[in-house]
């Protein structure tokens, strides 16, 4: 049988995905509740860093450093900006972890207040999807987002020239045809099933 999950049997299909998440885990990764069912499995974070062109990037919403931690693993500055105070601390330890806490510069404050203190022409934007129940809606719309996602874009475009936007399999495309936007889409796969999706703007 597996370690039992610290944080509740509700979440223990996640921590028994840790790994997957982190692979240095072990090496003393900080994580709480949220992060852990909300963190971007390390295989896919660094997928999406490659595909990333810009070389300073905004991670918009922090969470526990997964995505934050690829790009910078990839050579990528990162301005990284979580609401959160414990898991801000999180990501400078997990960086650490990692080794690359040099490349990453961490905010605690939100998204629409920080991002222009800082410069940069890419955000990647990875927004709370409303917890694990996520799914029960069927279809995901751009409100399930929170903050609303049409708010987070609409900022994102007029602030950045690189957007990229993680979103989950049950995503409806039809929500994005309003910014009149040609993108590349990316799956997102993990064991030969697709997790989420994520979303090149250009
Ligand atoms: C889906 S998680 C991000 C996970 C992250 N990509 C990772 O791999 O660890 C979303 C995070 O956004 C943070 N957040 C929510 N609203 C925010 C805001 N307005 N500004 C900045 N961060 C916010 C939450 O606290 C949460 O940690």
């Amino acid at each position: 049988m597996g370690e039992t999950c610290p944080f509740g049997t509700d979440v223990q299909r996640y921590w028994d995905k840790r790994f997957e998440y982190f692979l240095r885990f072990n090496d003393g990764i900080k994580i709480d509740k949220e992060g852990l069912y909300s963190v971007t499995p390390e295989k896919i974070a660094l997928e999406i860093a490659e595909h990333t062109k810009g070389d300073v990037i905004v991670d918009a919403f922090g969470g526990v450093g997964g995505n934050a931690i690829a790009f910078a693993r990839t050579g990528k500055k990162v301005y990284c900006i979580e609401l959160d105070e414990d898991r801000k601390s999180f990501i400078e330890h997990n960086a650490k972890v990692y080794g690359v806490d040099d490349l990453i510069h961490t905010i605690q404050g939100d998204f629409f207040a920080k991002a222009s203190t800082v410069s940069a022409k890419t955000v990647f934007l990875d927004p709370p999807w409303g917890g694990p129940s996520y799914k029960e809606s069927g279809s995901f719309k751009l409100n399930n987002f929170s903050p609303d996602g049409t708010k987070i874009l609409d900022y994102a475009f007029l602030n950045f020239d690189e957007v990229v936007l993680m979103v989950p399999t049950i995503f409806d495309f039809s929500e994005i045809e309003k910014f009149d936007k040609q993108y590349d889409l990316q799956d997102n796969v993990i064991n030969g099933e697709i997790i989420s999706q994520t979303i090149y703007f250009s």
